[in-house]
């Protein structure tokens, strides 16, 4: 096995120009997959609530549901940065339950947790956990959970006040002590430039290739979701394998073609 992933390999191969490579993933088999391809950082986002739960947003999910979705990624994992996402009001709210919540994801194994935004509490938050050990990702830009916020999933920091503001928001974090930041729906030129003003890895999704990695979503780059989206690329279509597959096992069973003497005893 190639050398563990910390926190610190993402900032040593900042600094060297090696892309960061992650990927989410909500269960035990997925996780050894990552494993096997050699992603670096696997991401136990709160899109399990788009992916796996049917929920419209990442709104609804709750701490526990991400907690039983991190405890199977986790028993599939050696090698990759384990970080699981705390979800919608399990931060934010004050830094004592911040520090909590985020203390029961790090007890089912996460190796870090992501937070999204930059508000004066979640700030403070940032600042204590660093303090008590707890690794913090920061996430900002299009940040999923605020989407009633924003009216939509849409690209941000598009005028020169929202990239003003991304900036200081970067370096909010920064200064809060996160040791990386996701970028998600900026414009790529913008995603450079906070790319080189900071010491933090910046890793980008719908954020261009000047980023320091690249994370997407497990169900868009395999082609499992509904959708296909502009920041995405499937690299194959599963959604089309699986129902061609299921399709002809319900044809065989139904014309008497399976199980044949080979799957019988
Ligand atoms: O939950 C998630 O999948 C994420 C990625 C979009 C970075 O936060």
């Amino acid at each position: 096995m190639d050398e563990k992933v910390t926190t610190r390999s993402l900032q040593k191969w900042k600094q060297e120009g090696r892309k960061i490579v992650a990927v989410t993933a909500y269960d035990n088999p997925s996780a050894k997959l990552a494993e096997d391809a050699g992603i670096d950082v696997i991401l136990v986002g709160d899109s399990v609530g788009n992916t796996m739960l049917g929920y419209e947003t990442t709104v609804p999910v709750s701490l526990n549901e991400v907690l039983h979705h991190l405890k199977a990624v986790w028993r599939g994992i050696e090698r990759a940065l384990l970080v699981a996402d705390m979800p919608f009001l399990s931060y934010g709210v004050s830094v004592e339950d911040t520090i909590y919540n985020a203390g029961k994801l790090m007890q089912a194994g996460a190796e870090a947790v992501k937070l999204e935004g930059a508000s004066p509490i979640t700030l403070a938050a940032m600042e204590s956990m660093v303090e008590l050990g707890i690794p913090v990702m920061a996430h900002l830009g299009f940040t999923p959970q605020s989407v009633h916020q924003f009216g939509g999933f849409r690209v941000q920091g598009r005028s020169e006040e929202a990239a003003d503001a991304l900036m200081n928001a970067l370096n909010a974090v920064e200064n809060a002590g996160a040791f990386a930041v996701v970028l998600e729906l900026i414009p790529a030129d913008l995603a450079e430039r906070l790319t080189q003003a900071t010491a933090l890895p910046t890793i980008g999704i719908g954020a261009g290739a000047g980023c320091d990695g690249q994370i997407q979503v497990w169900h868009d780059i395999l082609g499992l979701s509904e959708e296909t989206y502009k920041h995405s690329k499937p690299y194959v279509n599963l959604r089309e394998q699986i129902g061609q597959a299921l399709q002809t096992y319900v044809r065989e069973v139904k014309e008497k073609q399976f199980p044949t003497k080979e799957q019988s005893f």
